[in-house]
């Protein structure tokens, strides 16, 4: 049976969503907890409601929405992905895997599907770290991977704590609370976009993830005296952003020099003290994304970068601290929830080709507590995290359909 997507309602609530954001269209900014994200939030509620699904939510925000099966002692099968979107991305990040989600849901209901297992669709909270320097928050909670201790730690730009944020958004509870207990879903499926060229490339119209890079951030600061950019001459300086420098350009250098293309090395956010034309800066603190399908060799580079930046303060003779904000091992995909996804291809009549994941989704955490697997779409140029990201109301259909094939499978089979 394949289930009738309505590829229209699907792409009309695409383009809505994507509205709905702190930067115009086709830019979408989401950021955790802020206006645009309650806005989103209570925007999807309506249409989860709308579906008929029974509508909660935990104490750090995840959104679920139920579809109770026949028999609703058994654990359920899940699905979802994230709506929270970094400054300036595109409108199918996260979002394809939510709402894409909720038309594989309402197909298979027009179907006259009675799953066996409840199907849940989950709206993860903060997927993107943008907010806290903490991605997958949701997700890490639902899986019990992130301490108490260092949820009290997380402070935003404005050194807002977790629970300023939450208590703003309305959101309460204990978060320990959250943490779903082992066994509580027979499986997780998530839709997501590729964010890469390969599927474009290749002519394939759906990606089977058996792996997730590991990612891992590193904060360096380097600390040195400021000044006046006129009255401090060169053979006094203690410069930290010219250490900084070479910080960044080890990062690129170690992740070329691994080996293997899967490793890469980013450093996307630098923050200088105390930010003048006409001042040496202060204090400089850079986040550094690396990440690799291979942990041991991901953990060689951050290694590697931990020591450049060690060196490179004191040739420059300013301070310096490091903390590894995380560091969190690559997932694999279950082969059950592999062959429910492959068979649902097959019976839409679609080639899929079996892949890695190079970017991290909530699938990494999921994948800790039960059966996972993702289901990717093509993405135009392979542009992922900028407004001119791209994939076709068709593309995101023919994912969404496999997606049903995949729920529908794992709900009455396993
Ligand atoms: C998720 O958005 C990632 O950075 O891989
Ligand atoms: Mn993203
Ligand atoms: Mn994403």
């Amino acid at each position: 049976m394949r289930a009738p997507i309505d590829t229209e309602r699907l792409s009309a609530e695409i383009e809505e969503l994507a509205r709905i954001s702190d930067s115009p269209y086709p830019s979408v900014t989401r950021v955790l907890f802020t206006e645009a994200d309650m806005r989103a939030r209570r925007w999807l509620t309506g249409r989860m409601e709308d579906a008929g699904l029974a509508v909660r939510v935990d104490a750090v925000g995840n959104i679920f929405g139920r579809w109770e099966g026949t028999d609703p002692d058994a654990a359920a099968v899940a699905t979802g992905s994230h709506t929270d979107a970094i400054p300036d991305a595109g409108r199918f990040d996260g979002v394809i895997g939510v709402l894409g989600g909720l038309e594989a849901i309402r197909a298979l209901q027009a179907a006259g599907v009675r799953p066996r297992r409840a199907i849940e669709l989950i709206m993860f909270t903060a997927e993107e770290p943008t907010r806290f320097a903490f991605g997958c928050l949701g997700s890490r909670v639902l899986a019990g991977v992130v301490t108490p201790e260092r949820l009290e730690r997380l402070r935003d730009a404005e050194g807002r704590t977790l629970d300023d944020a939450r208590a703003q958004a309305g959101v309460s509870g204990p978060i320990p609370g959250a943490r779903l207990a082992a066994g509580a879903y027979a499986a997780f499926v998530e839709l997501h976009i590729e964010q890469g060229p390969e599927l474009e490339r290749t002519g394939v119209p759906i990606g089977v993830v058996t792996a997730i890079a590991a990612p891992a951030t590193l904060r360096v600061e380097l600390t040195g005296e400021g000044g006046h950019a006129g009255a401090v001459l060169m053979p006094e300086r203690h410069d930290p952003l010219v250490a900084a420098a070479e910080v960044v350009q080890a990062v690129d250098r170690l992740a070329r020099a691994s080996g293997s293309p899967d490793t890469v090395g980013t450093v996307g956010l630098m923050t200088l003290e105390p930010g003048a034309v006409n001042s040496i800066p202060r204090r400089v603190r850079m986040d550094i994304d690396i990440r690799d399908t291979d942990e041991a060799r991901r953990d060689g580079v951050l290694e590697g970068v931990r020591e450049a930046a060690r060196a490179a303060a004191a040739s420059r003779g300013v301070g310096h601290s490091d903390e590894v904000l995380n560091a969190d091992g690559p997932a694999t995909s279950d082969p059950a929830v592999l062959s429910a996804i492959e068979e649902a291809c097959a019976e839409s009549g679609l080639t899929s080709s079996r892949m890695v994941s190079r970017a991290y989704h909530d699938a990494v955490f999921m994948a800790r507590i039960c059966p996972t697997a993702m289901i990717f779409v093509p993405s135009a140029g392979g542009v992922s995290h900028r407004p001119d990201e791209y994939t076709s109301p068709e593309e995101v259909a023919r994912g969404a359909e496999v997606l049903a094939g995949a729920l529908m499978r794992l709900s009455t089979r396993l």
